[in-house]
């Protein structure tokens, strides 16, 4: 077992998308020290664009039904900003090697479109994680406020590992957008642009043993000069 708090490199090394967690919640204080820490991040212009909604207990529960009907419903998506980029080339190989990563895991055959559904499916369950947290913004930022944002969750999911809590970017959580802004009474010029589940990862869970691969420094940092 590491110890803990882990080094920001330990925390890089050792973190995983955790798509399985303990109900255990997690204490409201340690909740609180990572946002405020995370709020120490950069931002454009230190505009600090983003609003994150940490949702728990019996209002996560009711969330989490009414984004499965709806997500289930086979209705198609409507997010609140633009998320539907198809993948291409060496992208797509490489989200396919993450499926098949999670599948390989989960014991959900390629050709089975029930299973995969149902994997599908527990993203709007949030992995069974005690809170679910929605990133959410002013929509007229669009990609200048994407970018903060992404740069805030990194540091709440860093903050998070270092205490050995998990999470899961989900950009999933911003897919069906409607139950969780009439919960969280978000006005119309505020957009959900992604969530995350957080909570203590279930040692025993297949699905908390894939492994994705990464690119070599050299396809992926070029040192010039
Ligand atoms: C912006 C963003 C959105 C993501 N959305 C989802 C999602 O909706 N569901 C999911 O299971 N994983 C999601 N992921 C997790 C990625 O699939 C995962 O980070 C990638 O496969 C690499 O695996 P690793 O995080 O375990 O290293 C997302 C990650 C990011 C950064």
């Amino acid at each position: 077992m590491p110890e803990f708090p882990l080094t920001v490199s330990q925390a890089m090394q050792m973190r995983r998308s955790t798509r399985a967690f303990l109900p255990t919640p997690i204490p409201r204080p340690v909740l609180e020290e990572v946002f405020t820490t995370a709020l120490r991040v950069p931002s454009n212009c230190n505009t600090q664009p983003w609003r994150a909604y940490v949702v728990s207990g019996e209002q996560k529960d009711a969330l989490k039904q009414a984004l499965i009907e709806e997500a289930g419903s086979g209705r198609p998506p409507n997010s609140d900003f633009a998320w539907d980029v198809k993948f291409v080339g060496e992208h797509r190989e490489r989200q396919f090697g993450a499926a098949a990563a999670l599948y390989g895991t989960t014991g959900v055959e390629r050709h089975d479109r029930a299973a995969r559904q149902r994997s599908l499916l527990r993203n709007w369950g949030f992995f069974d994680a005690p809170h679910a947290v929605f990133f959410t913004m002013e929509r007229y930022l669009g990609m200048v406020g994407a970018v903060d944002l992404g740069i805030f969750a990194q540091g709440v999911s860093l903050l998070l590992a270092e205490r050995g809590i998990a999470s899961c970017f989900q950009g999933a959580l911003g897919m069906y957008p409607g139950p969780a802004r009439r919960l969280l009474a978000l006005p119309e010029e505020v957009g959900i642009l992604f969530g995350m589940s957080i909570g203590y990862a279930d040692p025993e869970a297949p699905a908390n043993r894939t492994c994705t691969e990464r690119v070599g420094l050299d396809a992926a940092v070029c040192f010039v000069g």
